[in-house]
């Protein structure tokens, strides 16, 4: 097929790297002696590494790039296989970024759903840029998966759906907050419910404050822009269970008036990045249908510290009668999510699954590649973590130790927003939303804080900004859900 360049995988062999499956076809083209080339250009055939070498006259594609996948196996790959394909696809197409290169064909390993499914999705997300604010954006070359299976256009069509939703988020966390506010993105989001069938309901400031949302409302009173609650749901005529998802959605934290330094708030626009994954996994679940309802709930607002702004010591009423006083506006996230989580209760769901990029201390615990599990049930907890790894995400559970909750008791109201004592505060805010949850359901929530937003080096098929974690982890919830696995 012809194509500016070709990308074949080899694995790492005894000492030369050894052709993966798919890439006989072009080693033959080429008389067989792709291996040699590939160890004197010093491949060896290590997880990611992209060797490039020419394609030649006897080749439809003028450029080669061998991508390593480590000791990955050929064949129907297990979870870790799998995003080893996915990383892997991911790091050769974003080596090809190029003007000059305008169509790529995937000799890579697709022998199976699995791999093809794996591969397919793994070039799309390598493929990504955020060309919106740039005079000179180019539109990502066309990719093309060699793969003859009767499998493949389905394994390709799950592909597409995924990176589309990852996509979406990775463009709504990218997007400037002077674009991005709690209006526009509701507005994104009817747009998207309007094209994916899902039912829509937005409040705004007033229906907010007339709804008795205290915590979306005094977190979104500092800023210009008022803020929204949105409802989205997905329901399957034979579903037993409904499952909520509520997203955090900062579209901007400067802190309020417990201001974040400079340097801290330049991220800050990547605070919205749970409601953006909710939105898109949404997206996905309309796409293919589980046998599950589902409930999304955006609480969106821009936390500044404008002189309408909720100052330290104010007291809030959250939605279902709640008090909270508020002693650090930076501690927003859970306040709004306060508001969406008894909102969801209320519908007695059978399982909340709440994410945020909620604390500075995640990224402390976990780092940045790793997000953290919390839960009122250890199963549910236990069973999301293996869900993100079917995924092919990093999660890892994590306690909700009882001796922290006295910290958040306030002098004047029901509730403090933070505690006085820092340690572990992580844990501390899953605490203070688990107030939220009515007794009897299951609850889980995300903290995303550092894997949300990617500010070093472009990885395997992680770009720098947004990268769209955890969409794939809701997703399989709630197929998990409608398999009645979770
Ligand atoms: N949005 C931040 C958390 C965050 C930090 C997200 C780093 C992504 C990267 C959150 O609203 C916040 O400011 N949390 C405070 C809580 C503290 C005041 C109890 C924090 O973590 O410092
Ligand atoms: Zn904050
Ligand atoms: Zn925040």
């Amino acid at each position: 097929m012809p194509a500016d360049a070709i990308i074949i995988a080899v694995r790492q062999g005894d000492g030369s790297p050894v052709l993966a499956a798919g890439a006989a076809d072009v080693d033959a083209a080429l008389g067989g002696g792709l291996t040699r080339t590939l160890a004197a250009l010093g491949a060896t055939g290590q997880a990611e590494e992209v060797t490039k070498t020419l394609g030649g006259s006897s080749l439809a594609a003028p450029l080669i790039a061998a991508v390593g996948i480590g000791n990955a196996a050929d064949h129907d790959p297990g979870s870790a296989d799998a995003e080893i394909l996915r990383r892997c696809a991911g790091a050769a197409v974003r080596s090809l970024a190029s003007p000059a290169i305008r169509t790529v064909a995937l000799a890579l390993p697709a022998g199976d759903a699995a791999s093809a499914e794996a591969t397919a999705l793994g070039a799309l997300l390598g493929s990504y840029s955020f060309d919106r604010y740039r005079s000179n954006g180019q539109t990502p070359a066309e990719l093309t998966l060699i793969a003859s299976g009767d499998y493949a256009a389905d394994a390709v069509a799950r592909a597409d759906i995924m990176a589309d939703a990852v996509t979406l988020v990775r463009d709504l966390v990218n997007t400037s907050p002077s674009h991005l506010y709690p209006e526009t993105f509701a507005a994104e989001a009817a747009t998207i419910a309007a094209a994916s069938g899902l039912g829509l309901e937005v409040l705004d400031e007033v229906a907010l404050s007339a709804g008795g949302y205290g915590g979306i409302r005094g977190v979104g009173q500092g800023s210009v822009h008022p803020p929204r609650l949105v409802r989205l749901s997905y329901s399957h005529p034979e579903a037993s269970k409904t499952v909520v998802f509520a997203g955090k959605g900062i579209t901007f934290d400067s802190g309020g008036l417990s201001l974040k330094p400079a340097k801290a708030m330049e991220a800050m626009k990547c605070d919205m990045s749970g409601a953006a994954a909710v939105l898109a996994a949404l997206q996905a679940i309309a796409a293919t249908g589980p046998a599950v309802n589902v409930v999304g709930y955006l609480p969106l607002a821009e936390n500044m510290p404008g002189s309408g702004a909720q100052r330290p010591s104010d007291v809030i009423t959250i939605y279902g009668g709640t008090t909270v006083e508020v002693l650090n506006t930076d501690a927003e996230g859970r306040l709004i999510l306060a508001d969406a989580l008894a909102r969801a209760g209320s519908e007695a769901p059978d399982i909340i699954v709440d994410i945020a990029t909620l604390t500075g201390a995640q990224v402390i615990a976990l780092g940045r590649r790793v997000s953290a599990v919390m839960a009122n049930d250890d199963a549910l907890r236990d069973g999301i973590v293996d869900a993100a790894s079917r995924a092919g995400e990093a999660m890892w559970p994590m306690p909700l130790p009882d001796e922290l909750r006295k910290g958040l008791d306030s002098k004047v109201a029901d509730l403090a927003n933070v505690a006085a004592e820092r340690d572990g505060g992580m844990l501390t805010a899953g605490l203070f939303l688990r107030e939220f949850v009515p007794d009897g359901v299951r609850w889980a929530h995300l903290d995303v804080a550092g894997p949300s937003f990617h500010e070093g080096e472009p990885y395997g098929y992680t770009p720098k900004g947004g990268t769209g974690f955890a969409v794939r982890t809701l997703v399989q919830i709630a197929r998990d859900v409608a398999d009645g696995r979770l």
